[in-house]
């Protein structure tokens, strides 16, 4: 009698030692394995509200990633409409149109627009609510710090390091803007207000664009969005 319920004891104490291991080595493995942000789908259409230094805007984002295209569609509070239409070729288009001023300023990137997985190897800075969403943040350092939706893993909003910052409003994974609209303006390619810039002359548009805290022109090549540079 004694003896059973002695390796009764046992075999229960066996069990528990075994559940005990088990909880300990997942929880261990829990608070090691740091969050990733997700990639960015291939195809979305986000809708941007961007507070740029007071600055306000609203963004459509269409985000192409197979055909390598990425578009801003830019409206200023109570202003312009521009366009920033860039091709992964490291080309990209600035311009405006009627009932606009018809301008046109084409300036060449020495990258192309961001790959989806260009939030690899940020660091991990815990979570923290952001527009009353709880978040994971990440920062690439002099870039960008990112929020991302915990429950949904859908980007919440950005800072760049210039300042700027941009809220989600809406994210439309797989949604495609038709290929008509890519189409920069015949101007662009004739003779008037073709401005041409290359990588050098970037560096004039940066400060045009008076980015505080200064930046650097590595920054700017190792793959700031082009759409920061946006008028
Ligand atoms: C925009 O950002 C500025 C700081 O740069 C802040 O003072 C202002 O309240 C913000 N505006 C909105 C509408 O969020
Ligand atoms: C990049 O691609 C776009 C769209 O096809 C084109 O208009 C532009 O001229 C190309 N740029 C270069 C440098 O080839
Ligand atoms: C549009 O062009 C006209 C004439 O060149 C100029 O006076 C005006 O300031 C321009 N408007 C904008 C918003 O640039
Ligand atoms: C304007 O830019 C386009 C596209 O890069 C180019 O093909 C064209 O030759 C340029 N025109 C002038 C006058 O520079």
């Amino acid at each position: 009698m004694l003896a059973m319920t002695s390796a009764t004891d046992a075999v229960s104490f066996f069990f528990l030692f075994l559940f005990l291991q088990h909880s300990l080595s997942t929880a261990a493995s829990d608070s090691i394995s740091i969050p990733v942000p997700a990639d960015w789908p291939n195809q979305f259409h986000s809708v941007l509200f961007i507070n740029r230094s007071g600055n306000l805007q609203k963004t459509d984002l269409w985000y192409d990633w197979p055909n390598g295209r990425n578009f801003n569609i830019i409206q200023h509070q109570l202003g312009v409409l521009t366009y920033d239409l860039e091709w992964d070729n490291g080309t990209s288009f600035y311009y405006t149109l009627e009932p606009f001023n018809k301008t046109c300023k084409i300036i060449h990137f020495e990258v192309g627009i961001l790959r989806p997985d260009w939030l690899n190897g940020a660091n991990y800075l815990g979570q923290e609510y952001a527009d009353n969403f709880l978040c994971n943040v990440w920062e690439k350092v002099d870039f960008i710090t990112y929020y991302e939706d915990v429950l949904t893993r859908r980007p919440v909003k950005w800072i760049f390091y210039s300042g700027m910052v941009a809220h989600v409003i809406t994210f439309e994974v797989g949604a495609v803007l038709e290929d008509e609209h890519w189409q920069a303006p015949v101007y662009c390619f004739g003779e008037t207000e073709n401005e041409t810039l290359n990588k050098k002359n970037a560096l004039l548009l940066e400060s045009e664009d008076a980015v505080p805290g200064g930046s650097s022109l590595g920054m700017l090549m190792k793959g700031f969005p082009h759409y920061a540079y946006a008028k």
